[in-house]
């Protein structure tokens, strides 16, 4: 039996994974689930699952949660608050934990259960662009298996073979006879609407991506594009890729996730509809392949595939990403940090759609932090960025 811990259960990653585990509850038993404050689907996965713990970081709703599982007759004991996360984080009885918080707050839980030897499947893609090396470096230091559930992340590392899977972070590409990784990337909801209009934009109209249904943060970041900036980022610590080894393109339809250039002139590409399951299952199931109910591609329909190039002028945050990259962590961490705070603020009225950028490229603009060297240093420049955007950002308010 397999013990899994879900780190953002309640959440679009988290309710994927319930609906692959529900199917196979003779392999995966739910030991521990963590959420932010969504009471009423929190437990109703507790009573389904019965798991022996549970953890709200918003301790009311951790208090709300406990009556309702009480009078329920479920024993699952809640936690709340960053420390009742952190326990759960670290718990031995687990074999993997599916790291799925939205944002900087999942970097600490996944650090803990990296260091506790888990197998980590990881969507929070926020904590792999602010750690890159140093979380490879403790993955490798405590025997912890990276799995990215990303899409793209995911379609490369099926490419790779075994012993590769166990080296993220450290893979020669070249020794690997890879030239170059291809991410495809939708180009969101705003791919064809006119740049005029782009001051119209309601955060409704954002989270409505063609393809994929998720979180708003991560869907506002997909409108923008810097999602794909951050998964070019991904890319490049994970696979320890040159800025000569990964490349975007827009690929509208999401059917290929990701392609890999061979030196001698070969391809390979991973297909498969848009449905977030079928990486996740990948990651838990690994080496072995499980069914899950999702529609096979129609081949026939492959000749409607079409492929473009990104524009700078309509994604500009795609373009802070890639430079901030090539600038250092810390330009990383600023970048993300000021992206938490201007896309809660364009999601909460705030400020425009057209704001985010703006936000995003002042606040780069004028920091400048040293290199962190620990994830109290991570920490420190993301606090110090959060305070500095949001005093911006008052000045910018409708
Ligand atoms: N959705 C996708 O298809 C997709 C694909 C690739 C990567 N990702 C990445 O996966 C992560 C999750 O995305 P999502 O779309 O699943 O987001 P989401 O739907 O917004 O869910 C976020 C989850 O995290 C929980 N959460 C938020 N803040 C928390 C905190 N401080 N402490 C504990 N739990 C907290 C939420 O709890 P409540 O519900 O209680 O607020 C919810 O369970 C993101 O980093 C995203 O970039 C997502």
């Amino acid at each position: 039996m397999l013990y899994l811990t879900i780190l953002g259960s309640t959440g679009s990653i988290g309710r994927a994974t319930i609906s692959i585990v529900k199917n196979h509850l003779d392999k995966i038993k739910i030991f521990s689930l963590v959420a932010n404050k969504n009471v009423d689907l929190m437990k109703d996965q507790c009573l389904l699952f019965r798991p022996k713990y549970a953890a709200m970081f918003h301790k009311k709703s951790a208090e709300i949660l406990r009556k309702k599982l009480r009078k329920n007759g479920c024993k699952t004991k809640v936690l709340f608050g960053k420390q009742g996360i952190y326990e759960i984080a670290k718990l031995n009885e687990v074999d993997q934990v599916i790291s799925a918080i939205t944002g900087i707050d999942g970097l600490i839980p996944t650090f803990f259960s990296i260091m506790r030897g888990k197998r980590i499947l990881i969507a929070n893609k926020e904590t792999i662009v602010t750690s890159g090396r140093l979380l490879l470096k403790y993955a490798k230091k405590y025997g912890s298996q990276i799995f990215p559930i990303d899409s793209e992340h995911s379609a490369i590392f099926q490419i790779l073979s075994n012993e590769e899977k166990k080296k993220l972070g450290f893979l020669s590409l070249k020794r690997l006879g890879i030239s170059k990784i291809v991410l495809t990337g939708s180009g969101g909801p705003f791919l064809n609407f006119p740049l005029k209009k782009f001051k119209t934009i309601t955060p409704n109209k954002a989270c409505n991506h063609p393809n994929w249904k998720m979180g708003k943060k991560i869907s506002v970041d997909s409108a923008t594009m810097i999602n794909k900036g951050f998964e070019y980022i991904e890319a490049r610590y994970l696979f320890n890729a040159s800025k000569h080894e990964v490349s975007i393109i827009i690929h509208p339809q999401s059917i290929i996730h990701a392609m890999v250039y061979y030196r001698d002139g070969s391809m390979t590409a991973q297909f498969s509809n848009p449905d977030m399951r079928i990486p996740i299952s990948y990651s838990i199931f690994y080496p072995d392949r499980f069914p899950i109910k999702v529609s096979l591609i129609d081949y026939k329909k492959l000749s409607n595939l079409t492929f473009l190039d990104p524009s700078y002028e309509r994604y500009p945050c795609l373009k802070l990403a890639i430079d901030a990259f090539e600038e250092g962590q810390s330009s990383v961490i600023v970048l993300n940090a000021a992206n938490e705070i201007s896309v809660d603020s364009f999601l909460s009225g705030k400020i425009q759609f057209t704001d985010i950028v703006k936000v995003n490229s002042y606040i780069l603009e004028r920091t400048s932090f040293p290199e962190p060297t620990n994830i109290n240093s991570i920490l420190e420049i993301d606090r110090e960025t959060r305070k500095i955007s949001k005093s911006f950002i008052k000045t910018l308010r409708r």
